[in-house]
């Protein structure tokens, strides 16, 4: 993917993403309840699954306590009281206990730009002027290990199916090559089923190497391996293919992913994985942790019921999320009594995204062929329903604002020194 010149689109789609906080502590000294229980609903979001995080309420006088005998965690949050000047002494003393590495967040309720020199001064991280959306704030723990305009930041979209074989791995397909080629935003197809996955087929291919290579040995995954596994579909879509053999068990751990998905973040603006129809561990994983979920259904009950399941275990993690995206696909299967897109649609409160007609020779040939519907006689009109899919799943990109509540574009480049522990 690296040969291809970042776009300004791309480079606004990667602003827009949050990339996961990393394995990281963090402990909050809050002085309002607000603050704290913002923090705390932070932690249950997807992107704050690794870090451990701890909340307490005293501000600062009761972290200089904590501290005294006790290591200091990856991240410190202090939330400034009405007393700005004991607050910056009490800052400096804090200093001399913080180990090398440890970074400050200041929560205060002052857009003031003196008071923020000061922070910057004594080698604060960041601060951050109340109010603020959770979101925000974890956008701010993020960037602290994500340096934001440092190289791409991929968006990954999953995709899964209510139901076995109601055409999911075809729409994550369609999808992936619509991005790459119609909004011309560099994307990577990455196949999750690895026993039976179908990708190298419909783009007609045949790779030596894939998806399986880089799930079965994570102690040498880097970028290199990562690139060297993709397959160049044309210029701006590249395929992590699955093997589609029978020889080994595909039974993963929970985490088995992430290290991929962590390098795919790097290594392209938009990931569409196309995730296998079973629920375990892993799949359940890959769902919640996608910047965007799209569930694609065929309008019966089994679909409805199975799409409201899912809907329900998880839509909890996602609450700072959009709602599921939903595609109806394989709609008016000649003599098949079916459930009206309306009624389907207003029974899980879920208005679809698409709506895609069965058509056996359209897409049969297309398959046959290892070619898209668009490319072929004929496939114009669902063309252009997946090109429409695949931007609204690209989201909106805009002009990037500066944040609300953030002095960021003022932050000194060369700080958290004050904070390290001078032996
Ligand atoms: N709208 C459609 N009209 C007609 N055929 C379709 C349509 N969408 C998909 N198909 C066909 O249905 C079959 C199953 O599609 P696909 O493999 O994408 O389903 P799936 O949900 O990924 O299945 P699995 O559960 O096995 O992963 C394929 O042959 C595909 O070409
Ligand atoms: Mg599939």
């Amino acid at each position: 993917m690296s040969s291809v010149e970042s776009t300004e689109i791309e480079q606004q789609l990667s602003a827009e993403v949050i990339a996961p906080v990393p394995r990281v502590s963090i402990h909050a000294f809050c002085d309002s309840q607000s603050l704290s229980a913002l923090i705390q609903s932070a932690a249950q979001d997807r992107r704050m699954d690794k870090a451990a995080v701890k909340t307490n309420m005293g501000g600062l006088a009761v972290a200089l306590t904590s501290y005294r005998d006790e290591q200091t965690p990856n991240v410190i949050v202090l939330e400034v009281a009405a007393d700005r000047d004991s607050f910056l002494s009490n800052l400096d003393a804090l200093a001399q206990y913080c180990d090398d590495g440890t970074r400050v967040v200041v929560v205060g309720r002052a857009n003031d730009i003196a008071f923020y020199r000061l922070l910057m001064a004594r080698g604060v991280s960041e601060y951050l002027v109340e109010p603020f959306t959770v979101v925000d704030f974890i956008r701010v723990i993020s960037e602290l290990y994500n340096k934001p305009g440092k190289g791409v930041l991929g968006r990954i979209v999953a995709i899964y199916g209510a139901r076995g074989g109601v055409g999911a791995s075809t729409v994550a397909h369609h999808t992936a090559w619509s991005i790459a080629t119609k909004a011309e935003i560099s994307t990577v197809l990455a196949d999750c089923d690895l026993p039976f996955g179908t990708a190298g087929l419909d783009f007609n291919q045949d790779p030596p190497q894939g998806i399986a290579d880089a799930v079965f040995a994570p102690e040498r995954l880097d970028i290199n391996m990562l690139d060297r596994l993709m397959t160049k579909c044309n210029d701006r879509l590249s395929l992590l293919a699955a093997p589609a053999t029978l020889e080994r068990n595909y039974d993963f751990e929970t985490n088995a992913f992430d290290g991929i998905l962590d390098l795919l973040r790097m290594s392209a603006p938009m990931i569409v994985l196309d995730v296998p129809h079973v629920w375990t561990a892993w799949s359940r994983r890959l769902l919640v942790g996608a910047d965007e979920v799209v569930v694609v259904a065929a309008p019966d009950l089994a679909n409805l019921r199975n799409l409201k399941n899912i809907q329900d275990m998880i839509g909890p993690a996602r609450s700072n999320d959009g709602k599921i995206k939903l595609v109806m696909n394989m709609v008016g299967v000649p003599k098949r009594p079916e459930i009206a897109v309306k009624e389907f649609a207003a029974s899980i409160s879920l208005e679809p995204s698409a709506v895609l007609p069965f058509d056996a020779k359209l897409f049969g040939t297309a398959a046959n062929n290892g070619q898209m519907v668009a490319e072929i006689s004929g496939g114009a009109k669902i063309g252009q329903l997946f090109e429409n899919f695949g931007r609204l799943v690209c989201g909106k990109p805009e002009l990037k604002k500066s944040k609300p509540g953030l002095l960021g574009s003022l932050k000194s480049s060369k700080l958290s020194l004050s904070f390290g522990k001078t032996s």
